[in-house]
């Protein structure tokens, strides 16, 4: 069958879509994030194409419909999934362990049961909608079983899978009670896509060893069968952030906020879902010593924390927000004035044209997890920044900084070389600045997220 006529199935934990509901009636909307505008448009393009994955609230799923083109297959939730296979395996096992184990990972039998049972719940949503031949391309950490699932249910189908977040080194992902089912699960696919180099060859020199599998180069032969693996770093949609950026608007609204945070000279930023893996509290920590020892002026700078509220029934996610805001207060009260605040932190997220505006005026933007899959607001920033100017200071181990090279690079755990690395970004001069941004958008522009998604997809239909 030529492969424009496969039909496309994309299996994610979430359906690209909010809720609206206005005059108690919910209608549902397109979300704009990563994975929708990189598959939005070769979706809309395939006839057939097929989205399955959660509505994002518990309890029973709206009966499925279309969107923009798409047709969108919601899967339920029950609030006791919510909390063993969403709250529990996927985020609070697998996502510590995979962020190199930074907070300890739980171990719970029910929790992995349940991640089983909703798993075969995306896999028997595929196989009732899929052609004979389709093509499904399964996302991410939550999903890890499905491919080996649909595997087996439907030998027919062309399988991709990939991890948006990192794999961890053997050793870590050693410690996973059900390693072997897992690796078993990933194997199920033809080709299997990671961020960086790093990664894909954690992957490769674990999943082989618990599941007899061989490996030759990029192919890991796993009984009869050949398993691709590639690194396939993902992007953004670059004129999106470049276009919103360019229009007067934006800079209008820019030059409004700088006004209301007391003119600043220097505008830091950071831009992150509040996750203990970003390291909000080290980037705080290194702030306020700057201003305690004037290396920064607090007459003069501001930083500005958005955090996204996120996964806030894991107790870990409550316990990182006491911290930072904690810090927050402790920075203002030090260093706030009436007519000037040291640090503005909303713990909210921010409609697209603020945040344009936001990249538009942030002289430094702060980028420091302790470990990140790829950082799409590293990608934003560069993106948004029309002017050739600004400075992105990024923490080496964020997927972004294998391709962002002539960002400021740091390591986030070194209070000391963040520290320096946030004076000499906001001291830099204009022309490094740009010597620096100029690269940085042309390989943002070149990698987009469109591009990402039909390489992808084109090199699993040729395996
Ligand atoms: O980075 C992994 C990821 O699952 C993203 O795909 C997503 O945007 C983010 O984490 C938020 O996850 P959640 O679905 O748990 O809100």
């Amino acid at each position: 069958m030529p492969d424009r006529q496969r039909q496309l199935l994309v299996v994610a934990n979430r359906l690209p879509i909010r809720a609206v509901t206005e005059h108690g009636e919910t209608r549902y909307e397109t979300s704009p994030g990563g994975l929708v505008s990189a598959l939005g448009p070769v979706m809309s393009a395939r006839p057939g194409s097929t989205w399955v994955g959660w509505a994002g609230a518990p309890g029973d799923a709206p009966a499925p419909f279309e969107l923009d083109g798409v047709h969108l297959v919601p899967v339920a939730l029950d609030p006791s999934d919510v909390e063993d296979y969403y709250e529990g395996f996927s985020n609070s096992t697998l996502w510590p362990l995979y962020h190199d184990a930074i907070s300890p990972a739980d171990y719970h039998r029910h929790w992995w049961d349940r991640y089983v049972v909703v798993n075969q719940r995306f896999a028997h949503a595929v196989v009732d909608r899929a052609e004979i031949d389709a093509t499904v391309w399964v996302h991410d950490y939550q999903l890890q079983l499905v491919p080996g699932m649909l595997r087996e249910m439907r030998p027919d189908l062309r399988i991709g899978f990939f991890l948006h977040i990192p794999f961890p080194a053997r050793e870590i992902f050693m410690r996973l009670p059900w390693r072997r089912q897992v690796a078993k699960g990933l194997l199920g696919a033809d080709l299997v896509g990671f961020q960086t180099r790093t990664t894909l060859h954690n992957f490769r020199h674990s999943v082989p060893r618990v599941c007899d599998a061989t490996t030759h180069g990029s192919v890991i032969t796993y009984g009869s069968r050949d398993v691709a693996t590639v690194r396939h770093p993902i992007g953004i949609d670059f004129d999106r952030f470049s276009d919103g950026a360019s229009a007067p608007a934006a800079a209008e609204r820019a030059e409004t906020l700088l006004e209301n945070l007391g003119s600043p000279t220097t505008v830091l930023l950071g831009v992150d879902r509040l996750d203990y893996t970003k390291g909000i509290d080290r980037r705080l920590r290194a702030y306020h010593e700057l201003l305690q020892e004037r290396r920064l002026d607090p007459e003069t700078t501001t930083l500005v924390q958005i955090a996204e509220p996120s996964r806030s029934n894991v107790n870990r996610y409550n316990e990182i927000r006491v911290t930072v805001e904690q810090l927050v207060g402790e920075i203002n009260g030090d260093f706030g004035t009436m007519d000037k605040p040291a640090v503005v932190y909303l713990h909210q997220s921010q409609p697209f044209d603020e945040l344009i505006a936001l990249y538009r005026l942030a002289d430094v933007m702060v980028v420091t997890p302790f470990r990140d899959g790829m950082n799409l607001v590293a990608k934003e920033y560069v993106a948004a920044r029309v002017d050739n100017r600004g400075v992105l200071v990024l923490s080496e181990f964020a997927g972004a900084a294998h391709q962002l090279r002539q960002a400021v690079l740091v390591n986030p755990y070194d209070i000391d070389g963040v520290k320096g690395a946030i004076e000499a970004a906001a001291t830099m001069p204009p022309a490094e600045q740009s010597s620096r941004m100029r690269p940085m958008r042309r390989l943002v522009r070149r990698t987009s997220a469109q591009q990402w998604a039909t390489s992808f997809l084109a090199e699993l239909e040729r395996t």
